[in-house]
Formats: C-alpha cells, sequence, structure tokens
C-alpha cells in the first residue's frame, strides 16, 4: 500500500494526513474546497516546523513529510489510492453522499474507510461499492500525539481489509483496539456519558468548570477535565456522538444533557469557534461559569 486518500481536511484529517505522510505514504487531502486542503496542509507544515524546533525530526524529514501531502479539487485523484479514509463532520447523510461520490472511482481493490467516532460501520458501508472493503478506522485528537487507533469491523468487512488496516496502523506506530459494530464502539461509549455527565453536574450547579475539570484531573489522573475535553473535541462533535448512542440504543442513559445542548444552539462548539465552556479569546482559557 503506497497511496492514501484523505476526505476532509479538518483537525483529524488534517492529522491522518500528516502521520500518514511521516509514514512513509503518499496522501492526496480533499475538502469542500481545495483552499480548506491546502490550509491543512499549511497547518501540517506549521506541526512539522514545531517538531523541527524541539529536534524530534530533522529539516529533511519535515521537507520530504510536507511533500508527500498533495490537496486536490476533487476525489479523482484518489482512483490511484489503496485506502481511502473520509474524515469530514460527525453527520451519516454528508458521510453517506461521500461514500457514494468516492465509490465511484474507488480502485476496484481498494478499501475505503470512515473515521466516524460513532455512526454504524455495517450501515453505512451500505452506501459503498463493496461493504467487504469498507471499514472503520477511527483516530484519536491529537492525532500525530495520540497513541490508539480502534479498527472497527462492519458486519461484511473481509479478513484481507482487516489485515491490510491492521498492517497500515502497524506503519503509522499506533497501537490498535478492535471494537465491535455497537454505537460508540469503546472509547467514545465510555467517554461521551463522561463528558454528558459532567455537563449534568454543571448545569445542576453541583460544582463550577474549574472544579469539575481539576475535580477529573488531579482526582483521576486524566491529562485534561472532561470539560476542556469537550472544548478540545468540539461540542458539536460531543453532542452528535451522544444521540448516535441516545437515538441507536433508544437508552435514556444516553439522553444529552441540556446544557450541551444549549452551548451547541449558541455556536459555543469549543475551542474552534474561541468559546465552549471557557473562552478562549484571552492568553488563557477564562471559564465562562
Ligand atoms: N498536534 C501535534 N502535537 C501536539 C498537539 C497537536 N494538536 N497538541 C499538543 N501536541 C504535543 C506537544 O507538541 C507536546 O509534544 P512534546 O511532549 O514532544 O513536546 C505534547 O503534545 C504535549 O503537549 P503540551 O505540552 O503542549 O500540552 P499538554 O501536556 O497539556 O498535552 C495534550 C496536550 C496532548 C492534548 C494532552 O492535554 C492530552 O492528552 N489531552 C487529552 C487528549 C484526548 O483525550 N484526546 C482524545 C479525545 S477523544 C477523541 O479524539 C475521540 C473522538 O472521537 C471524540
Amino acid at each position: 500500500m503506497r497511496i492514501i486518500g484523505v476526505i476532509g481536511a479538518g483537525q483529524m484529517g488534517s492529522g491522518i494526513a500528516q502521520v500518514s505522510a511521516a509514514a512513509g505514504y503518499n496522501v492526496y487531502l480533499s475538502d469542500l474546497k481545495i483552499e480548506l486542503a491546502e490550509k491543512a496542509k499549511e497547518s501540517v507544515a506549521k506541526a512539522l516546523r514545531r517538531l523541527v524546533e524541539k529536534e524530534k525530526i530533522g529539516v529533511k524529514e519535515a521537507e520530504t513529510t510536507l511533500s508527500r501531502i498533495e490537496p486536490v479539487a476533487s476525489f479523482e485523484p484518489m482512483a490511484q489510492a489503496d485506502l481511502i479514509i473520509e474524515a469530514a463532520t460527525e453527520k451519516e447523510e454528508i458521510k453517506r453522499k461521500i461514500f457514494e461520490s468516492a465509490g465511484k472511482i474507488l480502485g476496484h481493490q481498494a478499501i475505503l474507510a470512515s473515521n466516524t467516532s460513532s455512526i454504524p460501520i455495517t450501515r453505512m458501508a451500505q452506501a459503498s461499492p463493496d461493504p467487504a472493503r469498507f471499514i472503520g478506522i477511527h483516530f484519536f485528537n491529537p492525532v500525530p500525539v495520540m497513541g490508539l487507533i480502534e479498527v472497527i469491523k462492519g458486519l461484511a468487512t473481509s479478513d484481507e481489509t482487516v489485515q491490510t488496516v491492521r498492517d497500515y496502523c502497524a506503519a503509522l506506530g499506533k497501537e490498535v483496539v478492535f471494537a465491535e459494530d455497537e454505537p460508540g464502539f469503546v472509547v467514545n461509549r465510555i467517554l461521551l456519558p463522561m463528558i454528558n455527565e459532567a455537563v449534568f453536574v454543571l448545569g445542576q450547579g453541583t460544582a463550577n468548570i474549574l472544579d469539575i475539570d481539576k475535580g477529573c484531573r488531579i482526582g483521576l489522573n486524566h491529562p485534561m477535565g472532561p470539560l476542556e475535553l469537550a472544548d478540545f473535541v468540539g461540542l458539536d462533535t460531543c453532542l452528535d456522538i451522544i444521540m448516535v448512542l441516545y437515538n441507536t440504543t433508544g437508552d435514556s442513559k444516553y439522553r444529552p444533557a441540556p446544557l450541551l445542548v444549549k452551548y451547541v444552539e449558541a455556536g459555543w462548539l469549543g475551542r474552534k469557534t474561541g468559546r465552549g465552556f471557557y473562552d478562549y479569546s484571552g492568553d488563557a482559557p477564562v471559564p465562562t461559569r
């Protein structure tokens, strides 16, 4: 396997492009507009420059890695790809449209994968040309730092597809956990109820933002508290995932915290919009409650 296509050039897509290029793959990167893919390549360049400054990699290695990423305006060049990874927004209808379009150019041996954090793989495979070559490859944010990938096999995914993806993950130097195709898979099934509960705790006035985060950071030894982490992941993404858990299981334990819904409705989506549970407009984040 030599060529990877990445559809969606947000924080996940650009991270996937970076680690794939660093592992020696040539990467085609696309988004709704080529300018977005070009901007993502600039952010990878910045991340690589930081690694050079910290003497983690050499200048030549950074240049070679960056040169392997090519922003593209359409899916057509990805006809050469051995693996296409969709990393678009966590909305099933958008993802299905991508699989239908990318499916038209997908090579006869190539694999189509989704970086979905919670949507069932077996169901989305129906929008792809060959469910045997459809699989979930779930990265964690920030992709260059986090050492884990969750691999999710749909009902029809072939063992050959699983093996190829296992080899790809190993080439990236990541650990793999295998999850059955259940809503939220493993990690988000556990993480999202925790984040959601933290928002209930905040909404009920049990503690303020700083104390909720401090409690989990120090009391549980987590690198970030749940509200900081929610801002980092994106409150819209958190709500999308909890809604998938709620709607697909029908279990009321997954009902979204009303305050989470309110923040998303207000457009306070976390770091990416400059405000979520914290305000990011100054030098240091300031809690909003
Ligand atoms: N890209 C690349 N590298 C990054 C980075 C980024 N966005 N952010 C931080 N880093 C690197 C830093 O350069 C630094 O590297 P060195 O140690 O080599 O110098 C290292 O990560 C630590 O960073 P900092 O010192 O700046 O800050 P920190 O110690 O506070 O760590 C963090 C930052 C790594 C993000 C850490 O807070 C952390 O691990 N947080 C939890 C992240 C997490 O849980 N991610 C999973 C989210 S859930 C998910 O992704 C699944 C989903 O579907 C929702």
